[in-house]
Protein backbone atom coordinates (compact mmCIF):
# COMPACT_ATOMS: atom_id res chain seq x y z
CA UNK A 1 0.00 0.00 0.00
CA UNK A 2 1.65 3.11 -1.20
CA UNK A 3 0.43 5.72 1.83
CA UNK A 4 1.06 3.67 4.29
CA UNK A 5 4.66 5.21 5.95
CA UNK A 6 5.26 3.07 8.86
CA UNK A 7 4.07 0.21 10.49
CA UNK A 8 5.19 -1.25 13.77
CA UNK A 9 4.25 -3.84 15.94
CA UNK A 10 4.71 -5.39 19.59
CA UNK A 11 2.76 -7.81 21.69
CA UNK A 12 -0.16 -6.51 22.20
CA UNK A 13 -0.28 -3.17 19.64
CA UNK A 14 -0.30 -2.46 15.70
CA UNK A 15 0.30 1.26 14.88
CA UNK A 16 0.48 1.90 11.19
CA UNK A 17 0.96 5.69 9.82
CA UNK A 18 -0.82 6.54 6.48
CA UNK A 19 0.26 9.56 4.41
CA UNK A 20 -3.29 11.02 4.29
CA UNK A 21 -6.35 10.67 6.65
CA UNK A 22 -7.99 9.22 3.33
CA UNK A 23 -5.46 6.51 3.26
CA UNK A 24 -6.04 5.83 6.74
CA UNK A 25 -9.56 5.73 6.93
CA UNK A 26 -9.75 3.02 4.42
CA UNK A 27 -7.54 0.96 6.03
CA UNK A 28 -9.69 0.96 9.18
CA UNK A 29 -12.95 0.07 6.56
CA UNK A 30 -11.37 -2.99 5.22
CA UNK A 31 -10.56 -4.52 8.13
CA UNK A 32 -14.38 -3.94 8.84
CA UNK A 33 -15.12 -5.25 5.74
CA UNK A 34 -12.58 -8.03 6.33
CA UNK A 35 -13.81 -8.97 9.62
CA UNK A 36 -17.58 -9.06 8.65
CA UNK A 37 -16.57 -11.31 5.51
CA UNK A 38 -14.93 -13.82 7.65
CA UNK A 39 -17.70 -13.74 10.04
CA UNK A 40 -21.18 -12.07 8.76
CA UNK A 41 -22.92 -12.23 12.41
CA UNK A 42 -19.57 -10.20 13.91
CA UNK A 43 -20.61 -7.90 16.89
CA UNK A 44 -19.21 -4.67 15.70
CA UNK A 45 -18.34 -1.51 18.54
CA UNK A 46 -19.25 1.51 16.29
CA UNK A 47 -18.58 5.32 17.41
CA UNK A 48 -19.51 8.48 15.84
CA UNK A 49 -17.41 11.90 15.22
CA UNK A 50 -16.11 13.63 12.24
CA UNK A 51 -13.18 10.98 12.05
CA UNK A 52 -15.55 7.72 11.29
CA UNK A 53 -17.37 9.66 8.06
CA UNK A 54 -14.67 8.21 5.82
CA UNK A 55 -14.88 4.76 7.39
CA UNK A 56 -18.91 4.47 7.01
CA UNK A 57 -18.63 5.85 3.62
CA UNK A 58 -16.26 3.13 2.41
CA UNK A 59 -18.64 0.57 3.80
CA UNK A 60 -21.89 2.51 2.39
CA UNK A 61 -20.19 2.22 -1.40
CA UNK A 62 -19.03 -1.85 -0.22
CA UNK A 63 -22.64 -2.28 -0.10
CA UNK A 64 -23.95 -0.42 -2.74
CA UNK A 65 -20.94 -2.40 -5.06
CA UNK A 66 -22.49 -5.71 -3.68
CA UNK A 67 -19.27 -6.07 -2.40
CA UNK A 68 -20.85 -7.25 1.56
CA UNK A 69 -23.95 -7.62 3.39
CA UNK A 70 -24.39 -6.22 7.23
CA UNK A 71 -27.69 -7.86 7.01
CA UNK A 72 -26.54 -10.02 9.82
CA UNK A 73 -24.04 -8.08 11.72
CA UNK A 74 -24.81 -6.75 15.29
CA UNK A 75 -24.04 -3.30 16.41
CA UNK A 76 -23.74 -0.90 19.55
CA UNK A 77 -22.61 2.24 19.48
CA UNK A 78 -20.23 3.79 22.26
CA UNK A 79 -22.04 6.68 23.71
CA UNK A 80 -25.47 9.29 23.25
CA UNK A 81 -25.99 13.12 24.76
CA UNK A 82 -28.21 12.94 27.16
CA UNK A 83 -31.51 14.49 26.30
CA UNK A 84 -31.62 13.89 22.68
CA UNK A 85 -33.90 11.70 20.72
CA UNK A 86 -33.40 9.34 17.62
CA UNK A 87 -34.94 12.10 15.91
CA UNK A 88 -32.80 15.20 16.73
CA UNK A 89 -30.48 15.99 14.19
CA UNK A 90 -27.77 16.10 16.57
CA UNK A 91 -27.89 12.72 18.53
CA UNK A 92 -25.40 9.84 17.50
CA UNK A 93 -28.78 8.09 16.47
CA UNK A 94 -29.66 10.17 13.93
CA UNK A 95 -25.36 10.84 12.73
CA UNK A 96 -25.77 6.88 12.48
CA UNK A 97 -28.79 6.66 10.12
CA UNK A 98 -27.26 9.58 8.10
CA UNK A 99 -23.70 8.27 7.78
CA UNK A 100 -24.26 4.36 7.72
CA UNK A 101 -27.00 2.93 8.16
CA UNK A 102 -30.10 4.15 6.42
CA UNK A 103 -27.24 3.26 2.99
CA UNK A 104 -26.58 -0.09 3.91
CA UNK A 105 -28.33 -3.46 4.67
CA UNK A 106 -28.10 -3.70 8.96
CA UNK A 107 -31.01 -5.18 10.20
CA UNK A 108 -32.56 -3.07 12.56
CA UNK A 109 -33.35 -5.25 15.12
CA UNK A 110 -29.78 -6.35 15.18
CA UNK A 111 -28.74 -2.26 15.53
CA UNK A 112 -27.75 -1.52 19.41
CA UNK A 113 -27.93 2.22 20.59
CA UNK A 114 -28.89 4.30 23.35
CA UNK A 115 -32.12 5.96 24.14
CA UNK A 116 -31.08 9.76 24.43
CA UNK A 117 -34.62 10.77 25.70
CA UNK A 118 -35.57 7.62 27.82
CA UNK A 119 -37.65 8.84 30.95
CA UNK A 120 -35.55 7.62 33.28
CA UNK A 121 -31.43 7.55 32.13
CA UNK A 122 -30.02 5.73 34.45
CA UNK A 123 -32.44 2.92 33.86
CA UNK A 124 -31.31 3.94 30.05
CA UNK A 125 -27.72 2.82 31.52
CA UNK A 126 -28.48 -0.31 33.38
CA UNK A 127 -30.54 -1.50 30.31
CA UNK A 128 -27.75 -0.75 27.92
CA UNK A 129 -25.29 -2.18 29.95
CA UNK A 130 -27.50 -5.85 30.28
CA UNK A 131 -27.30 -5.80 26.45
CA UNK A 132 -23.65 -5.54 26.50
CA UNK A 133 -23.18 -7.83 29.30
CA UNK A 134 -25.19 -10.57 27.56
CA UNK A 135 -22.86 -9.64 24.01
CA UNK A 136 -19.02 -10.07 22.67
CA UNK A 137 -18.26 -7.24 21.11
CA UNK A 138 -15.80 -8.70 18.36
CA UNK A 139 -14.41 -5.14 16.65
CA UNK A 140 -14.41 -2.16 18.24
CA UNK A 141 -13.95 0.76 16.39
CA UNK A 142 -13.54 3.99 18.66
CA UNK A 143 -11.91 7.53 17.85
CA UNK A 144 -10.36 9.88 20.24
CA UNK A 145 -11.09 13.19 21.69
CA UNK A 146 -8.23 15.86 21.78
CA UNK A 147 -7.98 14.89 25.07
CA UNK A 148 -7.62 11.61 25.42
CA UNK A 149 -11.29 10.27 25.95
CA UNK A 150 -12.44 7.21 24.17
CA UNK A 151 -16.17 7.12 23.77
CA UNK A 152 -17.22 9.51 26.53
CA UNK A 153 -14.68 8.54 28.94
CA UNK A 154 -13.55 11.91 29.92
CA UNK A 155 -9.44 12.19 31.52
CA UNK A 156 -10.37 10.60 35.32
CA UNK A 157 -12.11 7.65 34.23
CA UNK A 158 -11.35 4.35 35.57
CA UNK A 159 -10.01 1.55 33.87
CA UNK A 160 -13.09 -0.33 35.82
CA UNK A 161 -16.05 1.68 34.84
CA UNK A 162 -18.79 0.45 32.63
CA UNK A 163 -22.18 1.99 31.30
CA UNK A 164 -22.96 4.98 32.80
CA UNK A 165 -23.68 8.65 32.71
CA UNK A 166 -20.68 11.17 32.36
CA UNK A 167 -20.65 14.97 32.46
CA UNK A 168 -18.38 15.97 29.39
CA UNK A 169 -15.33 18.14 30.07
CA UNK A 170 -15.09 21.58 28.83
CA UNK A 171 -12.85 20.46 26.21
CA UNK A 172 -15.02 17.99 24.50
CA UNK A 173 -17.76 20.75 24.88
CA UNK A 174 -15.94 22.65 22.76
CA UNK A 175 -14.67 20.76 20.59
CA UNK A 176 -18.17 19.35 19.35
CA UNK A 177 -19.81 22.57 19.24
CA UNK A 178 -18.84 23.16 15.35
CA UNK A 179 -20.34 19.50 14.85
CA UNK A 180 -23.79 20.53 16.23
CA UNK A 181 -26.68 20.56 13.20
CA UNK A 182 -29.27 22.87 15.14
CA UNK A 183 -28.53 22.53 18.72
CA UNK A 184 -27.22 26.17 20.19
CA UNK A 185 -25.07 24.07 22.91
CA UNK A 186 -23.58 20.76 23.55
CA UNK A 187 -25.77 18.44 25.84
CA UNK A 188 -23.77 18.89 29.01
CA UNK A 189 -24.04 14.89 29.78
CA UNK A 190 -23.75 11.69 28.37
CA UNK A 191 -24.45 7.69 27.99
CA UNK A 192 -21.12 6.09 27.51
CA UNK A 193 -19.93 2.60 27.26
CA UNK A 194 -17.06 2.59 29.97
CA UNK A 195 -13.53 2.10 29.48
CA UNK A 196 -13.96 -1.70 30.88
CA UNK A 197 -16.76 -2.25 28.18
CA UNK A 198 -14.16 -1.03 25.50
CA UNK A 199 -11.42 -3.28 26.71
CA UNK A 200 -13.66 -6.44 26.90
CA UNK A 201 -13.87 -6.45 22.93
CA UNK A 202 -11.86 -9.17 20.75
CA UNK A 203 -9.85 -6.44 18.69
CA UNK A 204 -9.87 -2.76 18.80
CA UNK A 205 -9.11 -0.12 16.26
CA UNK A 206 -8.64 3.07 16.72
CA UNK A 207 -8.51 5.56 14.08
CA UNK A 208 -7.31 9.42 14.64
CA UNK A 209 -5.98 11.76 11.98
CA UNK A 210 -5.70 15.49 12.26
CA UNK A 211 -2.74 17.03 13.88
CA UNK A 212 -5.31 18.40 16.64
CA UNK A 213 -5.13 14.77 17.54
CA UNK A 214 -0.99 14.53 18.09
CA UNK A 215 -0.75 15.35 21.84
CA UNK A 216 -3.17 12.65 22.55
CA UNK A 217 -1.62 9.75 20.19
CA UNK A 218 1.66 10.25 21.96
CA UNK A 219 -0.14 10.34 25.77
CA UNK A 220 -1.76 7.67 24.64
CA UNK A 221 0.86 5.27 22.90
CA UNK A 222 3.63 6.24 24.58
CA UNK A 223 3.06 7.00 28.24
CA UNK A 224 1.96 4.06 31.24
CA UNK A 225 -1.71 3.30 31.31
CA UNK A 226 -3.34 6.44 33.16
CA UNK A 227 -6.84 8.07 33.78
CA UNK A 228 -5.21 11.04 32.90
CA UNK A 229 -5.56 9.96 29.39
CA UNK A 230 -8.27 7.16 28.45
CA UNK A 231 -7.02 5.91 25.87
CA UNK A 232 -4.26 5.07 26.98
CA UNK A 233 -5.34 1.91 28.65
CA UNK A 234 -6.11 0.24 25.39
CA UNK A 235 -2.34 -0.64 25.91
CA UNK A 236 -3.41 -3.39 28.61
CA UNK A 237 -5.61 -4.55 25.90
CA UNK A 238 -4.03 -7.24 23.75
CA UNK A 239 -5.31 -6.81 20.51
CA UNK A 240 -5.15 -2.89 19.80
CA UNK A 241 -4.38 -1.89 16.32
CA UNK A 242 -3.63 2.17 15.79
CA UNK A 243 -4.51 3.91 12.42
CA UNK A 244 -3.06 7.19 12.01
CA UNK A 245 -2.29 9.33 9.39
CA UNK A 246 0.75 11.95 9.56
CA UNK A 247 -0.77 14.92 11.34
CA UNK A 248 -1.56 12.85 14.08
CA UNK A 249 1.70 10.56 14.66
CA UNK A 250 3.78 14.00 14.23
CA UNK A 251 4.64 13.67 18.18
CA UNK A 252 5.09 9.98 18.06
CA UNK A 253 8.82 9.21 19.03
CA UNK A 254 10.50 6.67 16.39
P1 LIG B 1 -13.99 13.54 16.33
O1 LIG B 1 -14.34 13.02 17.79
O2 LIG B 1 -13.90 12.33 15.49
O3 LIG B 1 -15.16 14.39 15.96
O4 LIG B 1 -12.72 14.29 16.44
C1 LIG B 1 -13.62 11.93 18.29
C2 LIG B 1 -14.02 11.69 19.71
O5 LIG B 1 -14.38 12.65 20.41
O6 LIG B 1 -13.94 10.53 20.14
Amino acid sequence: MNDLLLKQSNNSAKIEVFATAQAASEAVADRILATVRSNPKAVLGLATGQTPRRVYAKLVDAVKNGQISFSEATTFNLDEYCGLSASHADSFAAYMQRELFAATDFDGDKINLIDGAAPDMHAEAKRYAQLLAASQIDLQLLGIGTNGHIGFNEPGSSSDSRVRIVELSEETLNANQPTLIELEEVPGKAITMGIADILGAREIIILATGAAKAEAMRRSIEDLPHAACPASYLSSHGNVHWFLDADSAALLSK
